[in-house]
């Protein structure tokens, strides 16, 4: 009887020492790193869809909407390509208005024309310019309507392809996407590993 008292008040005194220290744990891991209250959500959360609202900004970014169009591409915030220039049948432009006629490989500072390795208009199965966040996370996560890509090679090419690297190197005046790069590639990992969820779709009208 008096064995089992004592259990019970060692059991007690060690639950309230394991509390007492996850408490504290807590309350310093907020004074020391002085992380914004931003990265503890990410923290936080681990069920992807805050990682899916950073991956939908970066692709709703005018350096990534401007050659993700349904027929010409676009400049600056949204403005017509002046020369204007068509997507043609394999997505690099028509007659001598080829896309590689003015774009190289890298930005060119004296033309002014921006510049990456394989420069083209993105295919039509990748034209989210008019879609909402739900719609785009539906295309990227259905391979059989977006050309057969997995998550995964999206997640390969925002992260190494040069096309996209170039919308955080745009070159002249305009504005790099606005998310660090580091914090996309984070976001693609953790929303994979979340199992690529989406924002409930509208119902259809
Ligand atoms: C110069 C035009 C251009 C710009 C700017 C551009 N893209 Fe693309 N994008 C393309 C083309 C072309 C493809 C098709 C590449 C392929 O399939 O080989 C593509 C494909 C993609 C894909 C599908 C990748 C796959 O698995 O094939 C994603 C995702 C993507 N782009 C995201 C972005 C993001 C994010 C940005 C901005 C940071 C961006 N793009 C900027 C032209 C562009
Ligand atoms: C006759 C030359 C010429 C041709 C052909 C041409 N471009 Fe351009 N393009 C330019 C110049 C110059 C700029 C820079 C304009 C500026 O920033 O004011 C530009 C800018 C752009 C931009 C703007 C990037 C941004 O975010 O501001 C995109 C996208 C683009 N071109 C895509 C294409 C594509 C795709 C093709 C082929 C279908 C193409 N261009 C064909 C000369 C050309």
């Amino acid at each position: 009887m008096k064995l089992r008292q004592e259990v019970d008040l060692l059991r007690h005194i060690t639950i309230s020492l394991l509390l007492l220290l996850a408490f504290t744990g807590c309350g310093n891991r907020q004074d020391t790193t002085g992380q914004d209250s931003q990265s503890q959500t990410s923290q936080v959360d681990n069920t992807g869809h805050q990682d899916w609202e950073t991956i939908v900004e970066v692709l709703l970014h005018p350096r990534c909407l401007n050659c993700h169009q349904l027929e010409l591409p676009l400049i600056n915030q949204g403005s017509p390509h002046v020369p204007r220039v068509e997507r043609g049948p394999e997505n690099m432009g028509m007659g001598t208005m080829r896309c590689s006629n003015c774009h190289s490989d890298q930005n060119n500072p004296v033309t002014g024309a921006p510049g990456a390795p394989g420069w083209a208009m993105a295919p039509i199965t990748l034209n989210w310019s008019r879609m909402s966040s739900a719609q785009i996370c539906a295309l990227l996560t259905t391979p059989q309507d977006n050309g057969g890509r997995s998550p995964e090679q999206l997640m390969l090419f925002m992260s190494e392809n040069p096309l996209a690297l170039w919308g955080w190197n745009p070159g002249g005046k305009r504005e790099p996407v606005n998310i660090p790069h580091g914090k996309l590639v984070e976001a693609l990992k953790s929303w994979i590993a979340a199992g690529t969820p989406c924002p409930p779709q509208a119902p259809s009208s």
